[in-house]
C-alpha cells in the first residue's frame, strides 16, 4: 500500500508507547475506602466485595499502616453501625464519643501526613437507610442539612481533612462551609459528591454497611442516570457554594459526565469507582472471564483519562502493588 501515514509507527515498541502515554496512574491520585466496625478485633470479609473487609478499630489502624506503607496516601472511612444503634433521627451521627469520631483522632495521631476524608450523610446511622431525615415517607432537605453541618463540624474537630457530603441534599455545601468557618475550621476542606446518581452499582457497599433503604429508593435526591444537564448544574452550584473538589459517582458508567464536568470545573474533579464496579470485575475474574489486574488498571486509567484526578477505589491497595 502506498500509505504515507501509518499510526502504528507510534506504537512500535514498549519504549515508544511509554514515551507517548498520555495518561499515567499515580498512587497519589488514589483514595482507599475503609469500612470501620466498632469491635476492635473485627476482620470480616464482605461477601459481595471480595478482598475488602469490615475492620475493627484496632485492626483498621494496622491495615491502614500496611496500605500507607504501600504508597497510598488518602483514606475515606465508612462506619458499620449495628442495627440496634440505628435510629429514625440518626442521632449517632452527632455523638462526639462515637467510635467513628474516636477513630478519626487515632487515625490523625498515627498518620498525621495522610489525607483523611469522611463521608457526611445520615444513612449509616439512620434506621430508614436514607441519607437524610425522613418524615411521612419523605426525605426532608433543610432539617437534614442542619444535621450534616453539625456532623461536619464534629468531623473537623476530630481532625478530618476533607468532609465529603454524599447525601445530595440541596444547599448543603454552602451551609457546611459556613458552619466550618464559624467553628474556626477554615482549613477543613469539602469534597462534594456533586453528581451522584441513583445507581444500581451501590449494592455491595450497602451490604457492607447493611444500609440499604428500608423503604422506597433514593431517586428524590440522587440523580437520574438519564441526565447530564443536572450534573453540570449540581457541580456549578457546589463550586459556587465553596466546594474544594467535586465528585462524579459512579465512575465507569458516567465517563461522559466526568469528561463534561472536567471541562467546566475550576476545582479538581474526583470520581468514585464504586462497589458494584469493583465487584463486577472481581467476580468475572474469579470465574475466569477476565484478568483482574488488566481490567482493573484499564478501568482506573479510563476514569483518569476522562478527567478525574482523584479516584476513590477499592483497588487502591492492590493497585499500589501493580503500579
Ligand atoms: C452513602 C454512600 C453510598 C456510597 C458512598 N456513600 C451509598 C448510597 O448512596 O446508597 C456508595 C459507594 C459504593 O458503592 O462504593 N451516602
Amino acid at each position: 500500500m502506498d500509505l504515507k501515514i501509518r499510526p502504528r509507527r507510534n506504537r512500535k515498541s514498549n519504549s515508544v508507547r511509554e514515551m507517548l502515554a498520555e495518561t499515567r496512574l499515580s498512587l497519589n491520585n488514589l483514595v482507599y475506602p475503609v469500612f470501620l466496625a466498632e469491635d476492635p478485633s473485627t476482620q470480616n470479609e464482605i461477601k459481595t466485595l471480595p478482598g475488602i473487609h469490615r475492620w475493627g478499630t484496632k485492626k483498621a489502624l494496622d491495615h491502614i499502616a500496611e496500605v500507607w506503607d504501600s504508597g497510598i496516601r488518602a483514606f475515606d472511612i465508612f462506619p458499620v453501625i449495628p442495627d440496634s444503634q440505628k435510629t429514625p433521627g440518626a442521632e449517632g451521627a452527632l455523638n462526639p464519643d462515637h467510635f467513628l469520631i474516636r477513630f478519626f483522632k487515632d487515625f490523625k495521631q498515627r498518620f498525621p501526613e495522610a489525607t483523611l476524608f469522611s463521608d457526611v450523610a445520615l444513612d449509616p446511622f439512620n434506621s430508614d437507610g436514607h441519607d437524610g431525615l425522613v418524615k411521612d415517607g419523605k426525605i426532608l432537605n433543610d432539617p437534614s442539612v442542619e444535621m450534616l453541618v453539625k456532623m461536619s463540624v464534629l468531623h473537623a474537630q476530630a481532625g478530618v481533612d476533607f468532609v465529603s457530603p454524599s447525601d445530595m441534599m440541596d444547599g448543603r455545601v454552602g451551609a457546611i462551609r459556613q458552619g466550618l468557618d464559624e467553628a474556626g475550621f477554615q482549613d477543613t476542606g469539602i469534597l462534594s459528591y456533586s453528581a451522584k446518581y441513583a445507581s444500581a452499582y451501590y449494592n455491595p457497599f450497602r451490604d457492607a454497611l447493611d444500609s440499604a433503604p428500608r423503604f422506597g429508593d433514593k431517586k428524590t435526591y440522587q440523580m437520574d442516570p438519564r441526565n447530564a444537564l443536572e450534573a453540570l448544574r449540581e457541580v456549578r452550584l457546589d463550586i459556587e457554594e465553596g466546594a474544594d473538589m467535586v465528585m462524579v459517582k459512579p465512575a465507569l458508567a458516567y465517563l461522559d459526565i466526568i469528561c463534561q464536568v472536567a471541562d467546566l470545573s475550576e476545582v479538581p474533579v474526583a470520581a468514585y469507582n464504586v462497589s458494584g464496579e469493583y465487584a463486577m470485575i472481581k467476580f468475572a475474574a474469579q470465574n475466569g472471564a477476565l484478568d483482574e489486574k488488566r481490567a482493573a488498571l484499564e478501568s482506573l486509567t479510563a476514569i483518569h483519562r476522562a478527567g478525574a484526578n482523584v479516584i476513590f477505589t477499592y483497588w487502591a491497595f492492590q493497585a499500589a502493588k501493580w503500579i
